[in-house]
This record gives C-alpha cells, structure tokens and sequence, in this order.
C-alpha cells in the first residue's frame, strides 16, 4: 500500500495546502497529514484548532488522516512507516529551504521527499501572508476554506469574512 505524508505547520491551512493535498491523495493509497506541534513561530492556532480545521476541510478526501507530531519528521515517518514525503513547491524561493530539508531527511534515514508544483492559481498563498493580510482587515475571501476565514474572522473581526 502506497503512503505518502504531508507535513506542515497548517497555522491555518490555506486553499493551497488542500489543493496539494487533494492531488497526493489521488496518487497514494493513503495520505497522512502530519501537523507539527510546535511550530518555528508561535502559531495563531494552537494544535487542536489547527487539527479540527483541517478534519473539517479534508472531509471530503476518504484516504486522508490527520494527526500531529513533536520531533524529527523522519522519527514520526518511521514510527508510521511511510517512506514518502509529500511537500508543495510554489516559487524559487521555497526551493532553497525545501531542497535544505529533503537532503537533510534523506540522509537521516533515506525517506524520499517528491516536489508538487502548487497550481498558479495558489502559487502566491501562504499562511502567513494570509494572517497577517486578515490580521489588518483585508479580504482573504477564496484563498482560505469557508470554515479557516470564520475562524479567522473570530479572530480578527471585519474583513476576513464577517462582512
Ligand atoms: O508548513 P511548514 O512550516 O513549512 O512545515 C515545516 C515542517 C513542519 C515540515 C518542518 O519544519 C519539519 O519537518 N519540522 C519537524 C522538525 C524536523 O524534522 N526538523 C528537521 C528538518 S530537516
């Protein structure tokens, strides 16, 4: 059985981690979305919301499973026994630390990290550019799922979908 393992901090999930991970989940058997406790920045969710929000947003996906992990990726994958990384690539930029990090997990224990080009359409998405444009009032419309822009329109009031 193929598995693949999406990892990432989802602090929150945008519409192009779910493309990402929609596209693997059509490639592998099962694709276990692992989000890391503690990210290198204090998050804006802590880990259950950021869990709760992307069972909420992949509940259309059957072989997707959520969970979280602390420590070395490579640990985590061993105890799981999955042997394929999964990680979006969106522009030059995210090459340099992507390609840091796979080099880095291969030659730990040999795990394998495959490049899905993000499609255009989200290519310029991240979370924390999501934050910090609802964190000053503007629209995120679209480029969260429904239930991350209420969420952060709890958070931030007007602008990110509570108008
Ligand atoms: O969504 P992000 O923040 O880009 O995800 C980064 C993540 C969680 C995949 C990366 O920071 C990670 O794997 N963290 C776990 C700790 C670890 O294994 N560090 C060594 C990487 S070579």
């Amino acid at each position: 059985m193929a598995r693949a393992l999406c990892p990432g901090s989802f602090d929150p999930v945008t519409v192009g981690h779910v493309d990402i991970i929609e596209r693997t989940s059509r490639h592998f058997d099962e694709v276990l979305v692992a989000v890391v406790t503690n990210p290198s920045k204090a998050p804006l969710f802590d880990l259950d919301e950021r869990k709760a929000l992307l069972g909420e947003v992949l509940a259309h996906i059957p072989n997707v499973e959520i969970d979280s992990f602390d420590g070395l990726l490579v640990d985590f994958a061993q105890e799981r026994k999955i042997s394929v990384v999964v990680k979006g690539l969106r522009a030059v930029s995210d090459f340099d630390y992507e390609i840091q990090m796979a080099q880095m997990n291969h030659k730990l224990t040999g795990i394998e990290t495959l490049f899905m080009a993000a499609s255009p359409k989200s290519s310029y998405l991240s979370s924390s550019l999501i934050k910090e444009v609802a964190r000053y009032g503007g629209d995120v419309t679209g480029l969260v799922p429904d239930p991350v822009l209420r969420r952060l329109a709890d958070r931030f009031g007007r602008g990110s979908g509570n108008d």
